[in-house]
């Protein structure tokens, strides 16, 4: 929920760890703070709110000079966003810094433990156990003193630990929390995302849970959780520097939904060759699966409702679609027959994580739909098919959940042939359907100028409901999202014959209804639930396809999406609502990348 970042070398380290932090904010942006070994000392800056506070407190980094350093910007779990509990969190005598991002689970006993020990503790933080955990077992050896630490933690912790008495070294510790060193020359690096790494290397070592590592301007030196030096794989990061910057956009949202046709083509192209579907190593026995459980959070379980009609109807196996939070407490009735697939576009999030985990230890194949390279989830998944999306900054998703959908709708044809539940005709026009996505994303993106004006119309309610039926109440689900995390207007997704079994009790005059009608086999019932909510008031705004003249004549506004067919049309139908809430929050004045309360990846519980 926190971004790390940390940095030894040649320069100061202040402005890079600000660099990185900026690139890092999205992950949380309560507080932030660094800390930077000077003459045998920590000096160390903190605000409350964000980055650029950080940056204008530091005079760009320039009142902290000396050339190691760590940062952190927060996502509060653990007390008030606060400046004492912001990071870095500092030993009692001065000599020790830490930043931390996850969960020490059992901090109450260890901070009753130091409080006995005569340890003063200055935050309500769970990570502050940390720092005077090393600062006890620190005796001239800072390895050995990190190493005593992390035996005493239960949690998810990715840490960055500076020493004023061994200056120019950085212990980074992972933990189930993402943490990537980052390879210079002179100068080495390390930070909870390759976003904030990019402008400095491509070269990259991801650790792995319960490795840690000792940077110095001359190398990295990681080890396993015993000490042992380890030998560990260099990658190369491909995401470039400006895919992480607006390019020009106001923000980033903007700029990954109009980047949609492109992410989509880019995940889709490389796996169909001539009419074969190939998916990456996924080498799955079909015959043997009964059962698919799609499990995410959010957005991504959106989209396993989205593409659960596809692949029921493709495949012809029963889809459940299970929230991950629920999932993993549920006692599920799963076995080696169940595949489970796994929707995270950020790979670290924690209750899927944990789902996955359960799903797993009862024999479950598991196959991840994953963003993030070298992901917790892309790693414990048995196969793992990556988005190629790019970095996604805004906490909104958007790129996220469209290239989700079109490995899912991928899989789903691929998976019907392999299973020969359709014939050879209706694969090869379904195949060109999905090849014509990218195409008709474009034109979902171009064909909407009013929507600005109708933000201006809807920007005031107080609410809104979004309905549909099947994949239209599916697309629903996610527009409703977007809009309320976004716009901060309260909106509710409905699956539209529902509406009458109690919900319509809220229609009222002026009462805003957004209804999805893109799925031909059920456009006519949903048109008749907006004839009902019309009679009561409602101010309808329809999504359908262009030729649709008769929804034309009963809604009040209209936005068109291109003829798609309806097993992919969500990737194509959320087009128009992404941007109808990106401009009604715009007209709400809110902060669109980085919306209240909420923090890109959800590491915690
Ligand atoms: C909403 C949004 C979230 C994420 C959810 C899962 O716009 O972004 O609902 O979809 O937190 O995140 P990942 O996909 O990283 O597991």
């Amino acid at each position: 929920m926190c971004g790390i970042v940390g940095y030894t070398g040649i320069q100061n380290a202040a402005p890079v760890l600000l660099e990185g932090l900026r690139k890092l904010e999205y992950r949380g942006y309560d507080s932030a703070g660094m800390a930077v070994v000077q003459d045998g000392r920590i000096a160390v800056s903190k605000v409350t709110g964000r980055i650029a506070g950080l940056v204008e407190k530091t005079e760009d980094g320039r009142l902290l000079p000396g050339t190691t350093g760590v940062g952190h910007t927060r996502w509060a779990t653990h007390g008030a966003p606060t400046e004492p509990n912001a990071h870095p969190h500092t030993s009692n005598d001065g000599r020790f810094a830490v930043v931390h991002n996850g969960i020490i689970e059992n901090y109450m006993e260890l901070r009753e433990e130091l409080t006995r020990k005569g340890y003063h503790f200055e935050s309500e933080t769970d990570t502050e156990v940390v720092v005077h955990l090393v600062e006890m077992y620190y005796k001239g050896n800072l390895k050995q003193a990190v190493m005593r630490t992390s035996a005493r933690l239960q949690g998810s912790y990715a840490l960055g630990i500076v020493c004023a008495d061994e200056p120019g070294k950085i212990f980074a510790v992972r933990e189930a929390s993402p943490l990537i060193l980052g390879i210079g020359i002179g100068e080495n690096y390390f930070a909870s995302d390759v976003t904030a790494l990019v402008a400095y290397t491509r070269n990259a070592i991801y650790l792995e849970d319960g490795e840690f590592a000792e940077l110095t301007p001359d190398g990295i030196q990681v080890y396993d959780c015993a000490g042992r030096p380890i030998q560990k794989k260099i990658s190369r990061i491909t995401w470039d520097i400006q895919a992480a910057e607006k390019g020009g956009y106001d923000h980033f949202m903007l700029k990954e939904i109009m980047e949609q046709p492109r992410a989509v083509k880019a995940t889709m192209a490389p796996r169909i060759k001539g009419s074969d579907i190939v998916l990456d190593d996924v080498d799955i026995d079909l015959k043997q699966i009964n059962k698919i459980v799609i499990t995410a959070c959010g957005s991504a379980y959106y989209a396993g409702c989205a593409a659960k009609y596809a692949i029921e109807k493709l495949c012809r196996i029963p889809v459940l679609t299970e929230l991950a939070s629920e999932l993993r407490y549920s006692d599920p009735l799963i076995d080696g027959h169940t595949l489970l697939i796994v929707l995270s576009q950020s790979g670290e999030t924690a209750d899927t994580i944990a789902a996955m985990r359960e799903c797993k230890s009862r024999g479950a194949k598991t196959l991840a739909v994953v963003n993030v390279v070298g992901s917790t989830i892309a790693k414990t998944a048995d196969w793992c098919l990556y988005t190629w999306a790019g970095p996604e900054i805004a906490v909104a998703t958007t790129k996220g959940y469209t290239t989700q959908l079109t490995v899912l709708y991928l899989f789903a044809l691929y998976a019907a042939r392999k299973l020969e539940t359709i014939d050879d005709a209706a694969y090869r026009k379904l195949l060109t359907s999905l090849k014509a996505l990218p195409k008709l994303l474009q034109q979902a993106l171009d064909m909407n100028p009013n929507i600005t004006q109708l933000a201006k119309k809807y920007h005031c309610a107080y609410s809104m409901f979004f309905i549909g039926r099947n994949t239209d109440y599916a697309v629903a689900l996610e527009g409703a999202l977007k809009m309320k995390e976004i716009s901060y207007i309260h909106a509710e997704s409905y699956a539209a014959g529902e509406l009458k079994h109690g919900t319509i009790a809220l229609i009222h005059e002026g009462q805003p209804v957004i209804a999805l009608c893109c799925n031909d086999s059920i456009t006519e019932k949903t048109m008749s639930n907006i004839v009902e909510v019309k009679a009561r008031g409602a101010e309808v705004l329809a999504v359908a396809f262009k030729d649709n003249q008769k929804i034309v004549s009963l809604a009040d506004d209209m936005i068109f999406i291109p003829k798609v067919n309806t097993l992919f049309s969500a990737a194509v139908e959320i087009v128009p609502l992404q941007i109808l809430a990106y401009h009604v929050a715009k007209e709400n004045g809110c902060d669109i990348d980085k919306p209240k309360n909420l923090a890109k990846s959800v590491t915690v519980e």
